[in-house]
């Protein structure tokens, strides 16, 4: 039931942490489409762990396989199925950890929904790898939105604190590349990874802040009232585990001005409507007005750390202590990025179709 997503471009996601796979099928994608294995594979590659140190020991290969939907490398209109296998799975700590839920973590209501029938392996459903199979879809997508000119791009601006120093466009996309914490700020970067370093020696996580953008938006994506833009870029960015907070524009910090203040202002550039400011971060109504969307979405610590936590033993009702092991992601954010990057890509990608700027045919 909460395992699909969008109306036209419609992605539904399955598998889980230690069971056989994860994947994605997406149904109503446009025929006629160049797409190869190593296109998706170049965008799962980018959520893989970059650093030692920001990441999770675990080490995957997270191989796409394209089972279906595509033929001679072309999207044939038919559901496409991508898949990753799972090889490098050690479930150990979780089989004797099982009825001791994980602070921070989904465990104990994934235990009470699914009276503990859940696939509690790895986190199951729950886990961050999930999360590779959004990144295979938002391939897809990328493609389709890139036909329209429009281009998505996230970065990460917030660790623990550490803020990166705002930048253009072209820096952000050269620069994200240079450093594994995927932030344009090099100097702030470097702050960051030394952060995350400190933090896992001490057997804590850290969270922080990534910022989306997407470029080239038409005016008039959007809906009032159930169908807005951000209502529906929201569902989906929440969609990411670890994401407690989504923002737009000026956010919450627009609650501190004046109207004054956060209003932007219209007026004509090179004979086109635009504004002098983007408070809004490009949408207004819940329809788009043209400037690029900026989208903010803030990451909690990793749940699972290496310190004592106090716990429930949900078998015998008795308390607990729980010291997490296994492998995990001592500040999830660098692996996020991308993972924000396809989740905007997919939903932009869903209403340009149902605004029918994406032919259903690519000729
Ligand atoms: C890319 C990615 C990697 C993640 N890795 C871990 C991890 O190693 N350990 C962990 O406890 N949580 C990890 N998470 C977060 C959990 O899956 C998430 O906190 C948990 O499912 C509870 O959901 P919630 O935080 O949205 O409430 C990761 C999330 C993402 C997006």
């Amino acid at each position: 039931m909460g395992n699909s997503l969008g109306k036209l471009f419609i992605i539904t996601s399955f598998g889980e942490s230690h069971g056989r796979c994860v994947g994605i099928t997406i149904d109503g994608c446009p025929t006629g489409l160049p797409i190869t294995e190593e296109d998706i594979q170049r965008e799962v590659d980018k959520r893989k762990p970059g650093v030692s140190m920001a990441a999770t020991k675990r080490a995957e290969e997270d191989k796409v396989e394209i089972l279906s939907g595509i033929f001679n490398g072309i999207t044939t209109g038919a559901p496409i199925c991508l898949v990753i296998w799972n090889r490098d799975i050690d479930s150990s700590e979780y089989e004797k950890a099982r009825f001791l839920p994980r602070p921070g973590h989904a465990d104990y209501t994934a235990f009470m929904k699914y009276g503990g029938f859940n696939d509690f392996r790895g986190g199951g459903r729950f886990s961050g790898r999930i999360t590779a199979s959004f990144v295979m879809a938002g391939a897809i997508a990328k493609k389709l939105l890139n036909l329209i000119g429009i281009e998505v791009l996230a970065h990460t601006i917030e660790i623990g604190g550490v803020k990166a120093e705002p930048k253009g466009f072209d820096e952000i996309k050269e620069n994200i590349q240079k450093n594994p914490i995927k932030c344009a700020d090099l100097k702030a970067a470097e702050a960051m990874a030394k952060a995350i370093e400190k933090v896992k020696e001490e057997g804590d996580s850290l969270g922080g802040i990534i910022e989306g953008i997407a470029l080239n938006i038409p005016v008039g994506l959007g809906e009032p009232v159930f169908g807005t833009l951000e209502g529906d870029l929201a569902k989906a960015l929440f969609a990411i585990p670890a994401v407690k907070g989504v923002e737009f524009g000026s956010g919450f910090s627009a609650a501190r001005k004046r109207g004054s203040e956060n209003n932007d202002l219209f007026t004509i550039r090179n004979g086109k409507i635009v504004t002098v400011t983007n408070n809004a971060g490009g949408i207004l109504g819940g329809i788009s007005n043209g400037m690029p969307i900026v989208v903010r979405v803030a990451i909690k610590p990793t749940s699972s750390i290496a310190k004592s936590q106090q716990t429930v033993n949900i078998k015998d009702m008795e308390n607990a202590s729980l010291t997490v092991k296994g492998r995990h992601d001592v500040c999830i954010v660098p692996r996020a990025v991308a993972v924000v990057e396809s989740m905007m890509a997919v939903t932009l990608c869903d209403f340009a179709m149902r605004a029918e700027l994406i032919p259903r045919v690519i000729k």
